[in-house]
């Protein structure tokens, strides 16, 4: 459970990312945050990661203060999530398997095992056939897809994406949303910012920001058997 209160986040020069945002997310939901630039979607998901503290109000993982933790606990916290931010990038010098396999090596995974769900999660979003390429020769969407196979390879219990669909077509797009759909009926909670149309359609629950505060909060009623995986 993520739980939001009364959290703003403001810069020096009165600009305000996020205005009194209270919220709860619960276990397994698949959450869909919209808004214009500028909203606050980023800062947001920075919060749930630990990477930004608020300026007044507090954010609540399992019953623990977020920003109270001490540096020493947030790998703990970050081992629970699988990221896919904005501006987060491969590492160029190895392999995309090796990119894929790398927090599975952090936490002292063996490598053989890290190989093989590497190779999995890289086969769910279509990119086995790249596993020995160097990220330099990928394309901006088939770069966009190794970063989300190295999120969800550490089976998280929560997935930030902050525009994850940005640079795919559409054929990719579903790949990503069935991919995170399918982590979300095993029970992982996914949070999605997106400008994406095709996202807002299968999310359980939609927050609409705007100029850091949240609009709008609905529950859809697309159930969750739907089009994307018929697409698919
Ligand atoms: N480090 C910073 N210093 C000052 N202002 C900032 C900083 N980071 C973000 N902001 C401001 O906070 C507001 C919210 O930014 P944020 O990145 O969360 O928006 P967003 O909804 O993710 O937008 P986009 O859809 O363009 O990604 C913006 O007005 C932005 O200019
Ligand atoms: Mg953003």
């Amino acid at each position: 459970m993520i739980e939001f209160q009364h959290v703003s986040k403001a810069y020096a020069n009165d600009v305000y990312a996020l205005r009194d945002v209270s919220l709860s997310i619960g276990d397994g939901e698949l959450v869909f945050l919209a808004g214009p630039s500028g909203a606050g979607k980023s800062t947001l998901l920075r919060m749930i990661a630990g990477l930004e503290k608020p300026s007044s109000g507090t954010v609540m993982m399992n019953g623990q203060n977020i920003s109270k933790l001490k540096a020493g606990s947030l790998p703990y916290l970050r081992r629970k999530l699988g990221l896919i931010l904005q501006g987060q990038g491969l590492l160029l010098d190895r392999s995309v398997l090796a990119n894929v396999m790398l927090p599975m090596i952090v936490v002292g995974e063996s490598v053989s095992e890290a190989e093989t769900r590497a190779r999995a999660a890289l086969d769910r979003l279509n990119m086995l056939d790249k596993a020995n390429a160097s990220p330099l020769a990928l394309s901006g969407g088939e770069q966009q897809r190794v970063a989300i196979a190295r999120a969800i390879v550490n089976r998280p219990q929560i997935i930030l994406a902050d525009e994850p669909s940005a640079y795919l077509d559409r054929d990719n797009t579903i790949i990503v949303i069935n991919a995170l759909k399918a982590f979300q009926r095993s029970g992982v909670t996914c949070i999605i910012s997106s400008h994406d149309e095709q996202f807002l359609d299968q999310a359980n629950r939609v927050i609409y920001l705007s100029k850091g505060e949240v609009k709008d909060s609905w529950t859809s009623s697309v159930s969750s058997t739907n089009s994307a995986d018929i697409a698919a």
